[in-house]
């Protein structure tokens, strides 16, 4: 399967791969949150795995028992995969869930519910690269074409979870008050020890400072490449040398993107965001 209409199914408007959403969606809007759920909130390549591993340590006060025996997909599932909903049903409190679905597509549990949301962000720019180059290692999406083909798709939502402008501003409008918080993926790879600190405030995890950097140190890019529970299971890759966790580091937009791409690239997000009431934490110019 390589076209985007083979490998895709839509649901609210998102295109998602077949492989993965085929069960259909119905048992999403019955999904009961609890008060103490957290839900993570991400547009794919943003550092989903990095918050699946993060929120359960923080949540259980920085035992790795779990991170280092059970793989990311059960500490912190994806509530909106069907294969995935019984582990959601039988998990112990406090719930670590994760969704890549915009706010319009939540179950009416999180109105009801007092259950948390940490909406993680990234550069347009690296989730663009990130995602350009994990096209290119998985085989449950179409085949991306030329960076230059992959900068149109992307900017015209056709890709998994539609356009990354859509995905901010459905968050970023999310009517939850105190209850969700906004962190990035920059904030993140520049100081953890103060993000995860951030996080477990609003959380109100009251975690030691030794949790913290016990936390940080096994949250680092390397310790999680180190993880072999941290993997994307093989069915998913083409090749036994794909790299889920690729970089992780901030700005390798700039190794990729040419002055033509980067200013095409710009001007449609920056159009896409005009007249918002949010800004964004980077600098887009
Ligand atoms: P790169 O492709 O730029 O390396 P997701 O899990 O949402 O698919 O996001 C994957 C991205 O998060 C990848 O980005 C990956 O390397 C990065 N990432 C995962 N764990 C990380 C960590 N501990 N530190 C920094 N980046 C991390």
């Amino acid at each position: 399967m390589s076209s985007f209409e083979d490998n895709y199914l839509h649901y609210g408007g998102i295109p998602l791969p077949k492989e993965v959403y085929s069960e259909g969606f119905t048992f999403l809007q019955e999904l009961n949150l609890k008060d103490d759920d957290v839900l993570l909130v991400t547009y794919p390549r943003t550092g989903t795995t990095w918050m699946q591993q993060l929120l359960p340590l923080m949540l259980n006060g920085g035992d790795v028992t779990q991170v280092l025996t059970t793989p990311n997909w059960k500490r912190a599932p994806w509530v909106e995969i069907k294969k995935l909903s019984h582990i959601v049903e039988q998990m112990a409190s406090p719930r670590s869930l994760v969704t890549h679905l915009p706010f319009n597509l939540m179950p009416r549990s999180l109105h009801t519910s007092k259950a948390k949301v940490i909406y993680v962000m990234r550069n347009p720019r690296d989730v663009l690269v990130s995602s350009y180059f994990f096209h290119q290692t998985t085989n449950v999406l179409d085949n991306p074409g030329t960076l230059d083909e992959f900068i149109d798709k992307f900017l015209s939502g056709r890709v998994m979870f539609g356009k990354w402008t859509d995905h901010v501003k459905s968050w970023r409008h999310a009517e939850l008050g105190d209850r969700i918080m906004f962190i990035t993926y920059e904030e993140m790879v520049q100081d953890l020890p103060a993000s995860i600190r951030q996080m477990s405030d609003f959380l109100c995890c009251n975690l030691s400072e030794e949790a913290i950097q016990k936390t940080a140190e096994h949250n680092s890019f390397k310790s999680m490449i180190d993880n072999p529970f941290n993997e994307v299971p093989k069915f998913y890759l083409n090749s036994d040398k794909a790299s889920f966790l690729r970089k992780g580091i901030a700005g390798d937009w700039k190794n990729h993107l040419n002055s033509e791409q980067l200013a095409r690239f710009t001007s449609v997000i920056r159009k896409e965001l005009q007249g918002e009431s949010f800004s964004l934490p980077w600098s887009l110019e």
